[in-house]
């Protein structure tokens, strides 16, 4: 179509082309016409023929050609006529791009001298090839250019016209491109790419495209030139991360700093647009302090501690961001994995604090509950008792446990328990923890006072002051508070018909028991109480013990003369015979002390006599003896003054006078009563000599009496009778007459004696030493001097103290 278009064109132009000719020749100009680049010696035309003249004319008349402005002649005048080229024709050369090319020449002729004009027409011939400016075009395109986005491109330039300079543009078949040609403003032509169809650069870089150029002339000639397209970036791919989860998993006792996930976006553009930067997503402030990103590497660093207890998940939030801000989500899961970090944890419930010390066996007092706060084996709870305590755990129900009690209690041997309880869990390594629960046992009344002693011994001097402490009485109870407060008190009883507290009085409190009055050695000599201890409980427990009461002896009796009565009361004369040899027996003293032991030993001594040197005394033993024979130039009558003293401290005595009258014959005594009574009368004589008859017989009624008495029961006390006078063994202090060897009282402390309530004529009575058997045979027994209240026993070398009251 297009070729047809030219065809007809050029057609029109030859056309006009001639008829300008025709002009021209029919005003004598002559017109040729010869392609450009033809061999030199080419005809164009024939002048002489067209002149009229014939060629022998033509070179006769010097025909030749003259450019205007002397310029180059390209043609030649041969002599046929012909006009030849003679150089080489470029019509670009000569013309450029002018359309109108010819060359203008005037042929003179000589002889005569005439001017013809020729004209030489050039025609273009396809000799030319459209060229581009550059081989290589480049352009710069961004990836984000729009479809229809044109790039003007140069059109190529053909030195050619007409049909033979660039007629079309091809440009190589691709995918992006088409090519359109514009006919620029004051002529020319330049090309546009326009782009159909969006680029990618992450597809393709660069592009390459070959753009040829094709003119109009036969046989056609083309030019190419390369079109090079960078394709620029631009940010139009967000950044992908690898995963759109992460699920990582950390052990709870992960260290600081630990790597936990590393999160990865790639971003396909280049340069800051495919630059992937991390950040986290909103996080509360927990999750802040502990997880940080590196927001370069995308890993994300445990900053603080896990606690799967607390949270056993977290989720954050991740964003991934390039250079120009395109941006991505991702999440990361993080699950926190049980370690074994926490030990047992043991919380008491209920606990019955304090437990009755009579609780029955099994008795439930306190519940425990185990917790552990880990999971799985790590949260398995085994759950001890420590050994040795009347405790054991039961399993209840979960994790509960019951503590009860497997055996009886008493409080008065363990009064407190601290139960050490002990939790251990099953992880690996297991951790444990243990508590300790204190429990006291409170107190039952079961047990009652118990007295130190079942039985006492106390001893009292007598004459003690009404009110002395005898001795005190201690019972305990281990109970605890009233429950253990001992009360005191005597059991009522009577001793001798009257009532024991009327003796005795024991302090509630202390134990401590008192003489209510004053005793008398003489009148009893020991008395025998029951004490009983209570307890405060409720019922009261009580107890009792006995106690027994030694009255002990003081001096507090003199001597008592039986014999002879005492001075002023009667008046005995003894008879002593004439013959009486030394040695013989002349009269015996007797006298009693109500006391006993020492205290009841006497001892005899003349203090004052007529003739001292006629009678001696018997010390222990009372007896008067003539000491030497006796003569007659001795006084009839003798009168001696007899002290009787006993051994105690201080000592007692009493003193008598006894009239002795040395004679054969009551009758040969005429001045009797001048012996000592001179001016008493004859009555008084009488009443003298009555009494001493009355009293003799007396005491020797009542010595056979002693005899019979003594006989009957025990036969041991021997009487002595000397003379008149019966004076019985007994009657001697013990130490004096049945101490051996070194002290040791074998046999006895023991002893009769006499006892006299008061008067002469009164009875006498036995009484049986009290201290039989408290004495154990071996042991030496001696008074302290100081302390008439303590006797000091010693046994196999050893000494020891008796307290009163102690025993
Ligand atoms: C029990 O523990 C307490 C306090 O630690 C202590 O004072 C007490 O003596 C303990 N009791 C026993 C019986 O160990
Ligand atoms: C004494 O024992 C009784 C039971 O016999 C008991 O109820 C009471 O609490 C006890 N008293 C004290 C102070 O422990
Ligand atoms: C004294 O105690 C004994 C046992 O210790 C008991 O047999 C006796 O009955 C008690 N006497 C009195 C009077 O309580």
């Amino acid at each position: 179509m297009e070729n047809r278009r030219q065809l007809v064109f050029s057609f029109v132009i030859r056309l006009l082309g001639f008829f300008v000719l025709l002009m021209r020749s029919s005003r004598g100009d002559i017109n040729y016409s010869v392609p450009e680049e033809t061999k030199i010696g080419h005809v164009i035309g024939n002048i002489a023929k067209d002149l009229g003249l014939s060629a022998k004319t033509l070179s006769t008349r010097k025909a030749r050609l003259d450019a205007d402005d002397d310029g180059k002649v390209y043609c030649d005048i041969l002599s046929s006529g012909d006009l030849v080229v003679a150089e080489r024709i470029d019509r670009e050369e000569m013309c450029g791009p002018k359309t109108e090319c010819s060359l203008k020449y005037e042929i003179i002729l000589e002889n005569p001298l005439q001017l013809h004009r020729v004209m030489i027409e050039v025609q273009d011939i396809n000799d030319h090839s459209p060229v581009f400016a550059s081989d290589m075009i480049k352009f710069e395109i961004r990836e984000s250019a729009m479809k229809g986005a044109r790039f003007a491109v140069n059109g190529a330039h053909d030195a050619d016209i007409g049909q033979n300079g660039v007629q079309s543009y091809v440009l190589q078949n691709n995918a992006h491109f088409s090519f359109d040609v514009h006919a620029k403003p004051g002529g020319g032509k330049y090309g546009e790419l326009v782009l159909n169809k969006e680029l990618d650069r992450e597809q393709q870089r660069e592009l390459t495209l070959t753009l040829t150029a094709k003119d109009g002339g036969n046989p056609q000639r083309s030019g190419t030139a390369v079109i090079h397209v960078t394709i620029l970036d631009a940010n139009d791919n967000v950044p992908v991360f690898s995963q759109s989860v992460y699920k990582v998993n950390v052990p709870e006792s992960a260290a600081l700093g630990t790597v936990v996930a590393t999160v990865t976006a790639t971003d396909a553009d280049e340069g800051a647009n495919g630059d992937v930067t991390y950040e986290f997503g909103y996080l509360s402030e927990e999750l802040n302090r502990l997880f940080k990103l590196n927001e370069k590497t995308g890993d994300i660093i445990l900053d603080g501690q896990v606690d799967f207890e607390k949270e056993s998940r977290y989720e954050l939030s991740i964003q991934g961001k390039d250079g120009a801000g395109l941006a991505s989500f991702a999440s990361v899961i993080v699950e926190v994995s049980d370690v074994n970090d926490n030990p047992p944890a043991i919380f008491l419930k209920s606990v019955q604090n304090p437990v009755p010390e009579n609780a029955a066996p099994g008795t439930e007092v306190g519940i425990i509950n185990v917790q552990d706060k880990d999971t799985g084996k790590n949260k398995q709870v085994h759950c001890s008792i420590q050994q040795n305590v009347p405790f054991q755990l039961i399993p209840s129900i979960k994790n509960y446990f019951s503590i009860v009690t497997t055996s009886e209690l008493d409080r008065e041997q363990v009064a407190e328990y601290n139960i050490t309880i002990t939790a251990t869990d099953e992880g690996m390594p297991p951790l444990s923890s243990s508590k300790v629960i204190h429990l006291s046992v409170s107190d039952v009344n079961d047990n009652p006072p118990v007295f130190d002693e079942q039985s006492y011994s106390a001893y009292v001097a007598e004459n003690n002051k009404a009110g002395t402490s005898i001795c005190s009485v201690t019972a305990r109870d281990p109970d605890w508070r009233q429950n253990g407060t001992v009360l005191y008190s005597l059991l009522p009883s009577e001793v001798n018909g009257v009532p024991v507290s009327s003796f005795l009085s024991i302090n509630a409190d202390t134990g401590v028991i008192h003489a209510v009055r004053s005793f008398d050695y003489e009148q009893f000599r020991s008395l025998k109480v029951q004490v009983v201890s209570r307890d405060n409980g409720s019922p009261p427990l009580s107890s009792n013990a006995t106690v027994s009461v030694f009255i002990t002896d003081e001096n507090d009796n003199s001597p008592q003369i039986l014999y002879p009565a005492p001075e002023g009361k009667s008046l005995m004369t003894e008879m002593v015979p004439k013959a009486a040899l030394s040695g013989s027996l002349v009269s015996k003293v007797i006298a009693v002390d109500a006391d006993s032991g020492q205290n009841a030993w006497l001892s005899y001594r003349i203090v004052k006599s007529t003739d001292p040197g006629l009678f001696s005394m018997g010390v222990h033993s009372g007896e008067i003896r003539v000491q030497r024979d006796i003569s007659e130039s001795d006084s009839m009558k003798q009168n001696l003054v007899i002290s009787v003293r006993d051994n105690g401290q201080p000592p007692l005595s009493a003193t008598c006078s006894v009239y002795l009258l040395i004679s054969d014959n009551l009758a040969e005594v005429p001045e009797l009563k001048d012996m000592t009574y001179e001016e008493k009368s004859s009555k008084l004589t009488s009443y003298l000599i009555i009494a001493l008859v009355s009293v003799s017989t007396f005491f020797l009624t009542f010595i056979i009496l002693i005899l019979a008495v003594r006989f009957c029961r025990r036969r041991k006390p021997r009487l002595l009778f000397d003379g008149a006078v019966a004076i019985p063994s007994a009657y001697l202090p013990p130490n004096y007459a049945e101490v051996e060897g070194a002290g040791t009282l074998r046999s006895s402390y023991n002893y009769d004696a006499y006892l006299t309530t008061g008067s002469h004529t009164s009875d006498f009575k036995f009484i049986r030493s009290y201290n039989d058997s408290t004495l154990p045979a071996g042991g030496t027994l001696r008074k302290s001097p100081d302390d008439s209240n303590i006797i000091t026993f010693s046994e196999a070398g050893e000494e020891g103290v008796f307290l009163p009251c102690a025993q």
